[in-house]
């Protein structure tokens, strides 16, 4: 478990996209995990800007996004689909097909959630998963509860996640109530495991991941157990750390 403390969000960013791009470099057709949410973006915005210099070539890339709402459509403009168009996939030669991101709005889930888990396995399963985490210390939509949860699956969402995830709708009643999320099986599958952090608001939830006991009440903490995990935190995020 490594832990890099840089001094901000842009750093953050910064150090994220270098370990994606390294990660590119030593396996050009690597499986990554993606995803979304305002940490991610700064990573997002330096790996375009590296394939806009002929820096990084995407076209042997595949994705597999953590997560889904349920209940809005792909063209919504807070759906993770449409969030991963804009703010990636549009801009580096990702080829469509080989984008994933889970399907919030099947009529079956809990089939298409466990052939989702299938589709990674077979494409090799994840070389690098990139994750942020919930001020409740959710990873994905896995949240706090009585258990780890290994498979994909349909999640409702926390009453701090709803009213964290607020600021992206009209008003918290937007906020759709329950998503698919990989589950923990193939986030601790993945072969390295890149958690992003920034902002005094994430400390607490870095705390308890790093310094409490490994707990399904704090999802996040189980990356300690990983055997290559690294959290990429800005001075903020790591703000409430002992040592
Ligand atoms: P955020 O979300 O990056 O928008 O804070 C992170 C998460 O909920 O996992």
């Amino acid at each position: 478990m490594q832990v890099v403390i840089v001094k901000n969000a842009e750093q953050a960013g910064q150090a994220v996209a270098t370990l994606i791009a390294a990660q590119i470099y030593t396996k050009p057709d690597c499986v990554l995990g993606l995803a979304t949410g305002s940490t991610p973006i700064p990573a997002y915005q330096t790996l375009i800007g590296m394939h806009k210099e002929g820096l990084l070539d995407f076209s042997k890339v595949k994705s597999y996004n953590l997560d889904e709402y349920v209940g809005i459509s792909y063209e919504h403009e807070c759906s993770y689909h449409r969030f991963m168009q804009d703010e990636l996939f549009n801009h580096v030669n990702i080829k469509p097909e080989n984008t994933h991101v889970p399907d919030g709005n099947a009529e079956d889930i809990p089939s298409t959630a466990a052939a989702y888990d299938a589709a990674i396995v077979a494409a090799g399963g994840i070389d690098l998963q990139l994750l942020g985490i919930g001020h409740n210390g959710h990873i994905g939509f896995n949240e706090p509860g009585s258990e780890f949860i290994y498979g994909c699956h349909k999640v409702e969402l926390s009453q701090s996640t709803i009213e964290a995830n607020t600021r992206f709708f009209d008003s918290e009643a937007d906020v759709p109530r329950a998503a698919v999320t990989l589950g923990i099986g193939s986030i601790m599958n993945a072969r390295q495991v890149v958690l992003v952090a920034t902002g005094e608001g994430k400390a607490e939830a870095v705390r308890r991941s790093l310094e409490e006991d490994v707990s399904p009440m704090c999802q996040a903490s189980i990356l300690r157990t990983h055997p290559n995990a690294i959290f990429v935190l800005d001075e903020a995020a790591a703000s409430k750390l002992s040592r």
